[in-house]
């Protein structure tokens, strides 16, 4: 279960600040990712203490939840699944859509992409992204534009971590993953099988145990598939 609510931010553009890394350094301490230790993130310490923190700040129409101050499960699994399989970025351009921490996009690049953008609407999420690819020693292009209804139109690999959470949004990213797919891009989404993923669009790639934040999901361990376009 991901805590409703706030995940469709409405996009903003602004550039990242030293107040926005300030805030993301402030709630996070860098630790690395359950399922993926070879990378280190900027982590909430305290999980629930911050969620709390910005459901309040939500509510009064100041900041979107810290979605990227945890590793989510599909993100997690994506990841490992490029690292695992490193032939499917390599040397190829990548777009990592609703980046969050900047996981997938980070491990992308560690698997050898020609370029990598990471995208997310957030511009917080868009500091802990610059901060995270320091941290690990990677380089990304950031994207603040919300290109759910449109697309690159040029990445050779489209990949998308725990973006089906919502029912709008997953009808949105499902149009996005089938024109990427259209236009010959490989497309992979990393999700633990949330209600609204257009499972019937989709199949399987790979299945992994990955654990998860306590507290955010409804158990410390949640099975989650790579999935792609059918
Ligand atoms: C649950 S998090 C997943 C983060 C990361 N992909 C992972 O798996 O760890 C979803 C992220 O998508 C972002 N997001 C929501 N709607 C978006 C949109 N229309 N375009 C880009 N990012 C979006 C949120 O700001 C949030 O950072």
């Amino acid at each position: 279960m991901l805590p409703r609510g706030g995940g469709c931010a409405a996009a903003d553009a602004m550039p990242v600040t030293d107040a926005a890394e300030a805030f993301v350094r402030a709630g996070t301490r860098s630790a690395p990712v359950p399922f993926v230790p070879e990378l280190r993130l900027h982590i909430a310490d305290e999980a629930l203490g911050l969620w709390s923190q910005m459901q309040r700040a939500l509510v009064r129409g100041e900041a979107p939840l810290p979605f990227w101050a945890f590793p989510w499960a599909g993100g997690q699994a994506l990841a490992r699944y490029l690292l695992d399989h490193p032939e499917v970025v390599r040397g190829r351009t990548a777009l990592d859509v609703g980046a969050g921490s900047g996981l997938v996009a980070i491990a992308a690049a560690r698997a050898g992409a020609a370029r990598v953008t990471a995208n997310d609407i957030d511009v917080h999420a868009r500091a802990a992204i610059g901060l995270n690819a320091a941290l690990n020693t990677v380089s990304l292009d950031l994207e603040a534009g919300d290109l759910l209804d449109s697309d690159d139109g040029e990445s050779m690999v489209l990949l998308v971590g725990d973006l089906c959470y919502e029912a709008p949004l997953a009808t949105r990213v499902l149009g996005l993953l089938q024109r990427a797919h259209d236009r010959g891009a490989t497309v992979l989404l990393g999700d633990l099988g949330r209600p609204h993923l257009p499972r019937a669009h989709l199949e399987a790639v790979a299945s992994y145990d990955v654990p998860v934040i306590a507290g955010l999901e409804d158990a410390a361990v949640k099975r989650t598939t790579v999935w792609r376009v059918r």
